[in-house]
């Protein structure tokens, strides 16, 4: 059984409008992490995992951009609508939701 707590960063950094780079605020990441949140309580699996606000994590493309640690799985454009899904297939059961992950993240950046 897994046991080991589990944090999600999610980037909320905002920018101004039109900004080059756009941020993940800008795309919904705040909605993102209060859904994430909510069904961290309702699921009561705050044994489990812990839910973050970040800034940049430097993947401003292809927001919201979100990385669970220890695992050091990367998610990019998550909408609040694949929220369910992360907690309960990724913080409840340990299994990453693949079609979310972004292909060539960061490697190396581990906290294991
Ligand atoms: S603004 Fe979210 S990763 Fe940069």
């Amino acid at each position: 059984m897994f046991d080991k707590k589990r944090y999600v960063l999610v980037c909320t950094n905002e920018r101004e409008p039109g900004h080059p780079k756009g941020c993940c605020a800008g795309v919904g990441s705040r909605e993102v992490r209060e859904r994430i949140k909510d069904l961290v309580a309702e699921k009561k699996l705050k044994g489990k995992a812990r839910v973050l606000m970040t800034s940049c994590l430097d993947i401003c493309s292809g927001g919201p951009i979100i990385c669970v640690m220890p695992d050091n799985v990367w998610y990019e454009g998550v909408r609040v609508e694949d929220a369910e899904e992360i907690v309960d297939s990724h913080l409840d059961r340990g299994e990453p939701v693949e079609r979310l992950r972004k292909p060539d993240a960061p490697k190396g950046f581990s906290m294991i």
